[in-house]
């Protein structure tokens, strides 16, 4: 390939990493927010969310860009990688690489494929269970302002008494939700529980211990990814005006260290303190 093909579509493929890499930070902040609810929240709010998540059709949408975009992210960081090699065989990068770059900088790539293992094994955690395992529906026991215990059996599937609904004490919304009259107090009908899966995993005495291990290291990998990335992807998208350039290092670096560690704190708090 000419010199200037070669590097024509590094360029390109530094801009679309770019593009991918930004649109993943969106993700992030996204996903952050609905799984801070496993701390902040409570069952039903979380389920509730979970349910929207894989039932609304535009955030349908906005996960398979977030499928995509990961994939396409990767490929060409491992293209991206072989090129250079390929560009400077002598090992130049080696020369005073500390002082002219970050450690996160010369192994974007390792951090990269670390992260993939992380997203797969999170995948088969989660997404898999929630999308095609068997999974239990939510299950609550309430007491009405008659003072009597309104059970709700989702394992068996028979959540309310009829009477109650008759008897107004219930009523229905929205198709799936009760509410009590005159409360605030509402349950649901067939929110899969992934809050129960979710804190279970976490807090198993073994396993649950390895993966809240696994997941915090791999939360230390994510900062290093980012504290490289997020910059990074300014410049290749051509942003690289020094008026603004301290200005997206600060943000950059807050984003890079804030966002992962508040990941990790969802499975240590999950595994030790709940
Ligand atoms: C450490 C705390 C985290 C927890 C407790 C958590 C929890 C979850 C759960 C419960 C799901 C399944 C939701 C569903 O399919 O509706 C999920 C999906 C997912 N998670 Fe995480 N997650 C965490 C961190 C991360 C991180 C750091 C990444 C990326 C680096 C990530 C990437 C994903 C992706 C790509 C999906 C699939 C999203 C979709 O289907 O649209 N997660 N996560």
């Amino acid at each position: 390939m000419a010199k200037s093909a070669l590097l024509k579509s590094s360029i390109g493929k530094k801009y679309w990493m770019a593009l991918t890499g930004l649109f993943l930070c969106v993700f992030l902040i996204g996903h952050l927010v609905g799984n801070l609810q496993l701390i902040f929240g409570t069952d039903l709010q979380f389920n509730q969310y979970a349910y929207f998540m894989t039932t609304n059709p535009a955030i349908k949408v906005l996960s398979y860009v977030t499928y995509i975009s990961i994939l396409f992210h990767a490929i060409d960081g491992i293209l991206l990688t072989i090129q250079n090699k390929k560009a400077r065989p002598v090992g130049y990068a080696k020369n005073n690489a500390a002082a002219n770059s970050t450690w996160a900088s010369r192994n974007m790539a390792v951090l990269g494929t670390l992260l993939l293992v992380f997203i797969a094994t999170h995948m088969v955690n989660f997404w898999a269970k929630m999308h095609f395992a068997e999974m239990p529906l939510q299950t609550q026991t309430l007491t009405n302002p008659m003072g009597q215990s309104v059970v709700y059996n989702t394992t068996t599937g028979s959540f309310v008494d009829a009477a109650q609904v008759q008897m107004g004490q219930l009523e229905l919304k929205n198709g799936k939700e009760f509410y009590i009259p005159g409360s605030d107090i509402k349950f649901a009908e067939g929110y899969k529980d992934l809050y129960k899966i979710t804190v279970d995993f976490f807090k198993d005495p073994t396993y649950g211990l390895v993966f809240t291990l696994f997941y915090v290291l791999s939360m230390v990998v994510l900062a290093f990814h980012l504290s490289h990335g997020f910059r990074s992807a300014f410049q290749s998208l051509g942003a690289n005006n020094p008026k603004y350039n301290g200005l997206i290092n600060v943000i950059g670096l807050g984003f890079a260290y804030i966002v992962p560690a508040l990941f990790a704190i969802i499975p240590l708090y999950l595994h030790f303190v709940k």
